[in-house]
């Protein structure tokens, strides 16, 4: 497939954000887009200036919610050179996330020359200080204009990016985290695992309730018994229990995370025991009373490691390690951001130099 490169002009080129980033607030100058239909499959590849699109107001998408994305980052190295975490793991599970939506697999090659030549047309947008990427948001929605129930014969998948710091108000600092069993994100035999745009749609409400609270996320537990820990809203959860590291196992409800599974794999490395298993809220609170629990923490690639210094569910409060980042959490971050911005050694081949 070939890929159109329509670079923006200098004149026509937005100014770099001078504040702090913040998270998602300020886009690149360039998009990546290509189109789906079923006579032509994908085609109409091109770089080109990031722009509205014109959507048909019986879009697909507006009305039955196929839309499916990724979140990826790119690193500005030390020695100057884009360095890209991951970015073959996250097309795989965004083909998975696209089968189980019933939209289109992407061409996984293809949509990766894409992304280097955006980030080549886009280099002067990652940022340069430590805790601070551009992050890629893959994403391909249903674009047929049609009211009938079933999928969609037409798509976009396009690319935005745009520079970023910490995802949390909070930074590294711990967060707090308001446990829920009121509400529940995905049920058995549903599309918790899948990357897509309604699982965040149903997870609003209930983050609202616990900003409102005092909280940063949300902590969901299983649909059926309301018992066990799932994941937290923008990231999977980590608990460090006597000598193991303990995370919920992907029973289809949960996000199969791209950093989760790399923090398991570092856990290993360095001989660590790291168990999936069930984990019920009362057994977290149970070993957070006894003195077992020492930490927990978060992953995901927007939240990186993320330490969690509170609890709160129903009438109960907890404090882990005092509300500070914990040691373990504080290696991972370290090693973490280590191997994205080229500064320690990539033993699995994680980073893409662009
Ligand atoms: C990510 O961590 O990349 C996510 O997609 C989570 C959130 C920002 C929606």
């Amino acid at each position: 497939m070939e890929i159109q490169l329509e670079i923006v002009p200098e004149s026509e080129r937005k100014a770099k954000p001078d504040a702090a980033l913040g998270f998602g607030r300020h886009m690149a100058d360039h998009m990546f887009v290509m189109s789906w239909d079923e006579a032509q499959g994908w085609h109409d590849a091109a770089i080109k200036k990031y722009a509205d699109f014109s959507l048909d107001p019986a879009a697909m998408v507006l009305h039955y919610g196929q839309a499916i994305f990724e979140g990826m980052k790119a690193f500005r190295g030390r020695d100057g050179r884009i360095h890209l975490f991951r970015p073959t793991a996250n097309f795989a599970r965004m083909n998975k996330s696209a089968q189980r939506m019933c939209m289109p697999q992407i061409p996984e090659d293809e949509v990766m020359k894409g992304l280097r030549m955006l980030l080549e047309a886009d280099a002067d947008w990652i940022p340069d200080e430590h805790g601070s990427s551009l992050y890629i948001r893959p994403t391909m929605i249903a674009t047929e204009a049609g009211l009938g129930v079933r999928p969609s014969n037409q798509y976009l998948f396009y690319i935005i990016t745009c520079p970023v710091g910490a995802y949390y108000p909070e930074g590294f600092d711990p967060v707090k985290i308001f446990v829920t069993d009121k509400y529940v994100r995905a049920v058995p035999g549903g599309v918790g695992a899948a990357k897509t745009a309604g699982n965040y749609a149903a997870s609003i409400m209930a983050a609202v309730e616990a900003q409102k609270a005092g909280y940063t996320q949300v902590l969901w537990l299983d649909a059926v018994e309301r018992k066990y820990v799932e994941e937290v809203g923008t990231m999977n959860i980590f608990f460090v229990i006597g000598d193991e590291v303990v995370t919920p196992p992907l029973t289809g409800s949960i996000l199969p995370g791209i950093t989760r599974q790399s923090v398991m794999q570092i856990l290993e490395d360095w001989g660590l025991r790291v168990v999936e298993r069930p984990i019920a809220i009362e057994e977290v609170f149970a070993a957070t009373e006894n003195g077992q629990l020492s930490e927990i923490f978060g992953t995901g690639t927007a939240a990186g490691i993320s330490p969690v210094g509170a609890l709160h569910y129903n009438d109960r409060d907890c404090t882990i390690n005092g509300g500070c980042t914990g040691q373990l959490s504080q290696r991972l971050f370290d090693h973490l951001q280590g191997i994205q911005y080229g500064e320690m050694e990539d033993s699995h081949g994680w980073v893409e130099n662009i």
